[in-house]
């Protein structure tokens, strides 16, 4: 048990030697961040246990009291693991708990880990070690919704979709095409987080309170210990920096608002108007009162989602914006929305990979509406550039065949050579060649453009990239 103060039962603090009173029971609560940062036990642990081995190393710690001290810091470890220990909250926060727990159990000798240590660099090294952690959940769960956009796209090969600007039809594409234009944003993301890792790939332990730290302690050994790859080369910046949690929430946020635009579309797609688009029952709901409806609640929540994690990026950067050097306690609020950042996208990602993998395409719909609404007139107009005519004037040319085939309720490809010659001489016969979906695309064959042999060359590509990512 820790010790108690004689006068108010209260359990002494690390910091009683200077206080004549002791801290009122709302204060105490209103400050204490057990209930949430118990998550970091992990990454405290192991970092104390690393930093037992300095402090032996400069002879802080005898070899007896360092074995000691490890042998109970794994004991706690495991009880935290089985839920067999008690968290207090009047010991403020999980550094504290665990100094007690470890005092508790070995005595006197667990009041020397802390030489040399403060909290501040403690809770900024767990923050580091866990925001590594979560990088690498987040670009595996980004890389699975990847392979499945690659199925998606391969199995729907040959289905020809209308494209969209201003939501309104455009040009035929390739649905592969389409769909690989959402790889494209995860490829982003993914390279993004990955960026975010090495951010927060850096030792900051060592750094003392703020001004470095006494008993020259081996930071470089630290590191090795810990699996950081550079060590922080100034204390203050390294005790208040959170630039790297900042970058995981933006990532976070530019990730969320990726798949928020994708699942727009989908509950889009999945519209009786729309029809391209069926979501399996396993991932749609009902109604409570209309029978017939069936309701893309998971893609509609994810959008939702999105809300949540764009708010802790906005927090945090409020939190930061006024911090005078070094640890403000301000920096106690950095945890909660890492946090339930971290819960919000990796239960995202697993859920759209669910839903994504058990879409119905409605090919045959989206190929036929890919021939009307006029999607090939730009191919018509390049038609008659290739002839000479300069493609504003060409423009305004298939800008009228447009206008006639409106009034007269017709497709481009149902006039007679006879018809479009009034509005240009330069069509001849070959002029209905150019005039479908399927040459209109074949025509796109550009790097990056919708042609199928670039598309295929593109899903090989991505295919290639994420074997060897795995690697
Ligand atoms: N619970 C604190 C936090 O999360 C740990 C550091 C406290 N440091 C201090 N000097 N009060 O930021």
């Amino acid at each position: 048990m820790a010790k108690k103060t004689e006068q108010d039962g209260k359990i002494k603090k690390a910091w009683a030697g200077r206080f004549r009173d002791s801290m009122a029971a709302s204060a105490e609560k209103f400050s204490s961040s057990i209930h949430y940062d118990v998550r970091l036990y992990k990454q405290d642990i192991v970092q104390s246990v690393a930093y037992a081995k300095a402090l032996f190393k400069v002879q802080i710690l005898s070899e007896a009291e360092y074995k000691k001290i490890v042998k109970a810091l794994e004991d706690i470890l495991k009880g935290i693991e089985k839920g067999k220990i008690n968290l207090r909250p009047e010991l403020e926060d999980l550094h504290m708990n665990i100094e007690a727990l470890l005092i508790e159990k070995v005595g006197s000798m667990g009041k020397k880990l802390h030489s040399g240590r403060s909290r501040n660099d403690q809770v900024a090294t767990d923050l580091r070690m866990y925001v590594k952690y979560e990088v690498t959940e987040a670009v595996m769960l980004i890389r699975k919704v990847q392979t499945i956009l690659l199925d998606l796209a391969e199995a729907n090969i040959k289905v020809i979709v209308p494209g969209y600007t201003h939501m309104q039809r455009a040009q035929p594409v390739l649905l592969s095409h389409h769909l690989m234009a959402y790889y494209e944003m995860l490829e982003r993301d993914k390279i993004r987080f990955l960026k975010v890792g090495e951010g927060a790939d850096v030792l900051v332990l060592g750094s003392g309170a703020l001004a470095g730290t006494n008993f020259n302690i081996d930071r470089e050994m630290l590191a090795k210990e810990l699996g950081f790859s550079k060590v922080s080369r100034n204390s203050m910046d390294a005790v208040s920096d959170r630039d790297f949690l900042l970058d995981f929430l933006q990532a976070s946020s530019v990730l969320m608002m990726h798949l928020s635009r994708f699942c727009e579309e989908i509950i889009i797609w999945s519209t009786f108007e729309f029809d391209f688009y069926r979501l399996s029952d396993k991932y749609s709901t009902g109604s409570s009162i209309m029978p017939q409806k069936k309701n893309p609640d998971i893609a509609e929540l994810i959008r939702g989602k999105t809300g949540r994690v764009y708010g802790h990026l906005m927090a945090m950067l409020t939190v930061m914006k006024g911090l005078p050097m070094t640890y403000n306690r301000d920096l106690q609020e950095d945890k909660e929305g890492l946090f339930d950042t971290t819960d919000t996208i990796k239960s995202v990602l697993e859920i759209f990979a669910e839903m994504l993998a058990t879409i119905e395409v409605n090919g045959e719909l989206m190929s036929r509406s890919a021939k009307k609404g006029f999607l090939t007139s730009t191919d018509l107009a390049y038609y008659l550039v290739r002839r000479g005519v300069p493609f504003r004037e060409a423009h305004e040319i298939v800008g009228e065949v447009v206008a006639y085939c409106e009034d007269s309720n017709m497709q481009i490809e149902y006039l007679s050579l006879k018809q479009l010659k009034q509005f240009s001489p330069h069509f001849t016969y070959d002029v209905t060649r150019i005039l479908s979906t399927e040459s209109s695309i074949a025509n796109k064959d550009v790097t990056g453009g919708t042609a199928p042999k670039k598309v295929k060359e593109a899903i090989k590509r991505a295919r290639k990239n994420l074997a060897h990512d795995k690697a």
